[in-house]
């Protein structure tokens, strides 16, 4: 099965966001959405999340599934307005619940936050399968950037999000609050494991040094051979001291605060004041 992916590339945050279809059919996923945020303003726009609903509305497309690699610190999901707009349910891993628990201790949230997932529609786990019209999805747990990455298979492509780059930029980072790059590596072999056709497609991409070009899709045989972090057999040894070098010189993204959030919430603000006020902390110190 070869679906059809369209990408969607968001120059604020450098995230692509993807709709995956069925080849012959209207069925389709929305994977990793965009809900546009200005810190400086703290005001929300629908610009990048209106262009895939857009474009689902155009081709008459049925949107069976809203789905998150992860719990992203650099831009917030647009989830519930896509949902609200074209329906679909919103899926994340499992391991949502441990993003939770650490997250909602850094924003000192009250028991009206559930630490149960329970915000989303499906929590998937290593080995589930789910089904976009005639099309089948399986599912990789893949942590290491956070501990609920997940790497969604569906026919001949993966939705690899932040765990393998563009071979020419190579992996994300590991330091945040539950990462290991450890795990990353051991999460990688995972998806290197797919047969070298299998299509990859990142959650990110930044340019590599000496490319002009934003570039979002590449093949496991490609990362295999070239990837400059783990390609061409690089051993676990040498991949976590890299990564924990590059990783402590790294700032932390500039969305992460107000990210972390929404993102824990599926893409909710947190609830309003009696005057139907919304606010997002700042904790200071905290991360
Ligand atoms: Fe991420």
């Amino acid at each position: 099965m070869t679906p059809f992916v369209k990408a969607f590339f968001d120059e604020g945050t450098f995230t692509v966001s993807y709709v995956v279809r069925e080849p012959h059919g209207k069925a389709c996923a929305i994977i990793d959405s965009v809900l546009d945020f200005d810190h400086a303003s703290g005001r929300t726009d629908t610009r990048s999340a209106d262009k895939i609903i857009a474009y689902v509305q155009e081709e008459g497309l049925n949107v069976e599934w809203i789905l998150e690699s992860h719990v992203h610190a650099d831009h917030l999901s647009a989830a519930p307005y896509i949902q609200d707009k074209v329906g679909g349910k919103i899926g994340i891993g499992d391991h949502i619940t441990v993003v939770q628990d650490t997250f909602g201790k850094v924003f000192n949230e009250g028991t009206e936050f559930q630490r149960d997932g329970s915000q989303f529609d499906a929590l998937f786990k290593e080995g589930d399968s789910f089904m976009i019209g005639q099309m089948r999805g399986d599912v990789l747990h893949t942590p290491g950037h956070t501990p609920a990455c997940l790497t969604y298979v569906i026919g001949d492509a993966a939705f690899v999000g932040d765990t393998l780059f563009m071979p020419d930029f190579g992996t994300a980072r590991c330091d945040f609050p539950g990462g290991s790059s450890t795990t990353l590596y051991q999460s990688i072999q995972k998806i290197l494991a797919l047969p070298d056709e299998t299509r990859i497609f990142v959650g990110h991409d930044y340019k590599a040094p000496g490319r002009d070009e934003y570039a979002w899709e590449t093949t496991v045989g490609e990362q295999k051979a070239l990837n400059i972090h783990v390609g061409a057999g690089k051993s676990i040894e040498d991949f976590v001291s890299m990564r924990d070098a590059r990783d402590a010189t790294l700032a932390m993204p500039r969305l992460i605060l107000p990210s972390l959030q929404v993102n824990m919430r599926a893409g909710q603000m947190p609830p309003a004041d009696e005057q139907g006020n919304v606010f997002l902390k700042l904790p200071v110190n905290k991360l």
